[in-house]
């Protein structure tokens, strides 16, 4: 029996090395080691054999085995190596197939915003005053006109923490107070760019967390003229020459008199669409002369000094410019939303 092995062995061995093709080799494979193959039929002879010759041919034919595996594992490297060398040099190169396409990055749609916002208003002389995304009471309310237990707080719909008195900004505003004292009794003119959180309801229009930019202009003889033709030149040149702008009164605790601002739709062009809700006017700011009690709170003098201030929405403003319906594409980080800008 092991003679009969050993010849087989050898036979087999030397047809592998003649073995030059991947279809050779699979023949080879299923004669040799397949499931009826040779050596695997000899393997199933054990236990035919007597006891004593066992031991010695169970130990030879696995030996053989394990060669016989070792060995076609290297002639198959050999065989493919050859085989895509062959190919290589029969098939020509074809330079005309267009290469890869490289993926880009690209800027988020309110970055782009915010960026547009940021060029504006540096041209007209403002400068970027970054404060604090968390706030205390205080500054978010308090000091802006907003004492405790007032019903204009019902605005502000809060996300506070753990530690009494400290609170996710709900508007950019705070940042007003925080500007004042720093340059205090400087003239100022800055915008306040930066993200709030609200705790609403998440809808096509509203979502938890945004960016609004701020504006603040305090100085002597500011008046509701400056804040009036500041913002309409602003919205001339973020929303283009020819369009129409109105003010409607409105309220807020940290402005006197207050306001808000109104474009003509971009998508109708005041003719009345869905997305102006057929009023033909998309609002896209509140706006008012510094309450006097502001300005104190900030450290200037209220019978010297005045101030206009203005909080727009980016994200609400990006999606009047590109006809974004729903404000949940912002954060929903899809990839056929963001590749469009
Ligand atoms: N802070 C106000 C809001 O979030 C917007 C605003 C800012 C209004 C400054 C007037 C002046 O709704």
């Amino acid at each position: 029996m092991i003679d009969q092995l050993n010849e087989d062995y050898a036979r087999l061995l030397e047809a592998l090395n003649e073995a030059n093709s991947s279809a050779e080799l699979d023949a080879w494979y299923k004669e040799a080691l397949g499931r009826k193959g040779h050596i695997t039929l000899m393997t199933r002879q054990v236990g035919q054999l007597s006891p004593e010759e066992r031991p010695a041919f169970g130990r030879r034919v696995n030996e053989v085995k394990k060669e016989l595996e070792h060995a076609y594992r290297a002639q198959s490297a050999r065989v493919q190596s050859a085989e895509l060398l062959a190919t290589i040099s029969r098939d020509s190169l074809d330079v005309t197939l267009p290469g890869r396409r490289q993926w880009r990055g690209r800027l988020h749609p309110a970055t782009l915003t915010l960026r547009e916002i940021y060029r504006i208003w540096g041209d007209m002389g403002f400068q970027i005053y970054r404060s604090r995304d968390v706030e205390t009471d205080e500054y978010n309310f308090e000091l802006l006109n907003i004492p405790e237990d007032h019903p204009a707080r019902d605005m502000w719909d809060t996300f506070h923490t753990t530690t009494p008195g400290v609170i996710l900004r709900t508007h950019t505003s705070p940042g007003q107070i925080h500007a004042m004292r720093e340059y205090c009794p400087e003239p100022i003119r800055v915008i306040l760019p930066g993200m709030c959180f609200r705790y609403e309801q998440i809808t096509a229009r509203s979502e938890i967390q945004f960016n609004q930019v701020e504006g603040l202009a305090v100085g002597h003889s500011i008046t509701m003229a400056d804040l009036k033709g500041t913002l309409v030149d602003f919205a001339k040149r973020m929303f283009g020459e020819h369009r129409k702008t109105r003010f409607r009164a409105n309220y807020f605790p940290f402005t006197e008199p207050s306001a808000e601002m109104d474009v003509e739709c971009l998508l109708c062009g005041g003719d009345g669409c869905q997305v102006c809700k057929y009023t033909g006017w998309l609002e896209i700011l509140g706006c008012g002369m510094v309450h006097p009690t502001v300005l104190r709170n900030g450290g200037y003098d209220p019978t010297v000094f005045s101030g206009f201030a203005f909080g727009m929405g980016p994200e609400r403003i990006a999606m009047l410019k590109f006809g974004i319906e729903d404000i949940r594409n912002f954060w929903a980080n899809d990839l056929r939303f963001l590749k469009q800008f």
